[in-house]
């Protein structure tokens, strides 16, 4: 996949169809380029390929941010995180959304489709985009996960 550090990889699965093409369109109306990889739609689909699909970009270094989505985020949290340099948080809040950027240098945003209204997804995801990673402390943590 070609590098495109300016562009948002998302994926979901049917559990998260819906809110992920309200989240596409509303990045889309802020001007952020956003490649969907699917799913396509409500037809039920295992939630693994999706989160393989962009946990693999993003490890890659092709992208540098993601956002996932499935009905309760954790499945897509639970396949992200096994890949190196992943550091997938679920948030269905402001403060997770904000701090998981903050201490965690979160690349990859998980949305629980099944849990969050469009509203407050919107809004997690504005926190999250814009919320720059503090360093120091926090970076020497991260250094300290791989094994
Ligand atoms: C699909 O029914 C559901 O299991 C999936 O979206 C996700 O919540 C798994 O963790």
């Amino acid at each position: 996949m070609e590098n495109n550090k300016n562009s948002i990889i998302i994926g979901s699965d049917h559990a998260a169809y819906n809110l992920k093409k309200i989240i596409v369109s509303y990045l889309e109306e802020k001007n952020i380029s956003v490649i969907d990889i699917g799913t396509d739609s409500l037809e039920s689909t295992n939630y693994v390929i999706y989160g393989q699909k962009v946990a693999k970009a993003i490890s890659s270094n092709d992208f540098t941010k993601g956002i996932l989505l499935c009905g309760t985020g954790l499945g897509m949290s639970i396949v992200a995180n096994r890949f190196k340099g992943v550091r997938a948080t679920l948030c269905n809040d402001i403060f997770s959304a904000k701090m998981g950027r903050k201490h965690n240098d979160s690349n990859i945003l998980v949305l629980a489709g099944r849990v969050v209204g469009d509203m407050l997804a919107k809004e997690i995801v504005d926190i999250w985009l814009k919320t720059e990673f503090d360093g120091g402390r926090h970076q020497e943590r991260l250094n300290t996960i791989d094994l």
